[in-house]
């Protein structure tokens, strides 16, 4: 336990009456602001039921036992239908004016291989589906693929599969015949937002990134797995020519794990090649949305010369499960993001979580606010210059704002091993750096790591 870990206990609950709006506010909507939803993982276990053999309550937990079963979920077991139903009743019931709604993958359960099967896996992502549509009928959703969307996992195809296509069909009500013509090739595609606010479209550009995933052995040796470094390229350059603002939403995020060290989600050759066409659009894209990681995390994309030009989000999963290894977990998460609708740049992030722990005592779920991106982290909006100057508050010695990002990373979770000097570099060398080069530099150079 270092000194960190002290403070951050200490800090908590004074993060939590410092809030300074209550649950049930909204966001003030003006005139040239838009919003819209993001939901990550949501991770369906449809076996989740309370019985007395703690080790039998889901077969995610792989046998391992249940620590607090309740109606809502455990922290060793992906979602119950209960906690996803709840978490898209919350949505509904909020009422929030929105005009779309971001969804980045992983439906179904994290259970062996063998006890799950291609239809298994169809039928969940068919399920979310059904669920969504039926409780936000009039809501449009773009959706992305995430590593677990497939069987096997991780495996996703470079040509055409049982499971694009299926998919494809689900997917109908939300997207382009365009958009679904290289959906059911690669599992990724772009479709215009339209809004009469702008003098800009919206282009949202939803990748395929699990075909970039190291464990996906499909693309090992593949230069440029279903084409779509080409076509993310070709894109791109029409919509600068068009004039058109561009949002990047994908499941595996680009640059390098905030848990780990000196590791990229994607092969490193896919990371570097993502990092520089970033780089070379930033006037284009205004900011990225990502999944996977079940944590709450920021990046800043710098260009070569280290100035900031990219925004770039992790939304927290939904599910609650922790992995046989991990000693913390997460509250369930998502977030609802203001734009200004002139030019698509983000203004604040309001981020919702449900006390999974709570929730289970009062067989309740009680979604509350968890905290407002500008107002935690005094922040004039969520712009490079804006988040780069906020990571650099991160990096001292005593950072307050850091031990908020770290309780908000967990999702309010109640951390039982803090964040040590270690832990910290990690975080911030994986905020601020994308690419190998700049990221090596700042674990090796660094104090703490020698
Ligand atoms: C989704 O799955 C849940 C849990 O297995 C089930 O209760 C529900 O009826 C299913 N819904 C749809 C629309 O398939
Ligand atoms: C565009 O403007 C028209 C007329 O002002 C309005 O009826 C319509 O709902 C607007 N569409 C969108 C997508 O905002
Ligand atoms: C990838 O390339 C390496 C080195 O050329 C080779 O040993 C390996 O068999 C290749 N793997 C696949 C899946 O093609
Ligand atoms: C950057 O974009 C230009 C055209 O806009 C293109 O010619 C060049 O190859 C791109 N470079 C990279 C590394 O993507
Ligand atoms: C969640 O609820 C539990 C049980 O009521 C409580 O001990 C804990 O402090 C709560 N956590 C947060 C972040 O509100
Ligand atoms: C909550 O639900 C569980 C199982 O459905 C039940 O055993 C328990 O008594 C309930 N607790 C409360 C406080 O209602
Ligand atoms: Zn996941
Ligand atoms: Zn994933």
């Amino acid at each position: 336990m270092g000194v960190l870990c002290a403070c951050l206990l200490l800090v908590t609950p004074l993060v939590i009456s410092a809030m300074p709006l209550s649950p049930e506010g909204n966001p003030t909507q003006e005139e040239t602001a838009g919003q819209f939803w993001h939901i990550s993982d949501l991770h369906l276990d449809f076996s989740y039921h309370i019985t007395e053999d703690r080790t039998k309550v889901c077969l995610s937990s792989k046998g391992a036992k249940a620590s607090n079963p309740g109606i809502f979920g455990d922290f060793v077991c992906d979602s119950p239908y209960e906690l996803i139903l709840s978490a898209i009743q919350y949505i509904k019931d909020s009422h929030q004016k929105v005009d779309f709604m971001i969804w980045t993958g992983d439906s179904p359960p994290h259970i062996p291989v063998k006890e799950l099967s291609t239809k298994i896996v169809i039928d969940v992502i068919g399920n979310m589906t059904s669920t969504i549509r039926s409780l936000l009928p009039d809501l449009l959703v773009f959706p992305a693929l995430g590593n677990h969307d497939y069987w096997p996992q991780d495996q996703l195809p470079v040509k055409e599969s049982e499971v694009y296509t299926a998919v494809a069909e689900f997917w109908k009500p939300w997207l382009t015949e365009e958009a679904l013509s290289t959906f059911r090739k690669g599992g990724y595609y772009s479709q215009i937002y339209k809004s009469n606010k702008s003098a800009h479209s919206l282009r949202i550009i939803s990748l395929n990134t699990n075909l970039y995933y190291t464990p996906n052995k499909v693309t090992v040796n593949m230069t440029d797995p279903a084409n779509q470094f080409e076509w993310l390229e070709d894109t791109l350059k029409i919509s600068r020519q068009n004039n058109e603002k561009v949002y990047i939403i994908a499941h595996v995020p680009v640059g390098y794990l905030p848990f780990a060290r000196l590791t990229p989600a994607m092969r490193e050759t896919f990371n570097e090649r993502l990092v520089k066409i970033f780089r070379n659009y930033s006037d284009v894209i205004t900011a990225q949305f990502y999944g996977h990681t079940h944590r709450d995390s920021i990046m800043v994309l710098l260009d070569e010369k280290e100035k900031p030009v990219g925004s770039v989000f992790v939304t927290p999963a939904v599910t609650p499960i922790r992995s046989a290894l991990e000693t913390d977990s997460n509250n369930p998460g998502f977030r609802l993001y203001q734009y200004d609708t002139t030019d698509y740049h983000l203004l604040d992030l309001w981020h919702y979580f449900l006390n999974l722990t709570e929730a289970n005592l009062k067989n309740e779920s009680s979604w509350n606010l968890e905290y407002i991106m500008t107002k935690t982290y005094q922040i004039k909006d969520l712009q490079p210059e804006s988040l780069e100057g906020l990571v650099k508050r991160f990096q001292q010695p005593e950072s307050i704002e850091f031990l908020y990002y770290y309780k908000n990373y967990l999702v309010s979770f109640d951390s039982r091993v803090g964040c040590d000097p270690l832990c910290k570099l990690q975080q911030i060398c994986a905020i601020q750096y994308v690419d190998e080069e700049s990221y090596t530099k700042c674990i090796i150079g660094s104090k703490e790591f020698k």
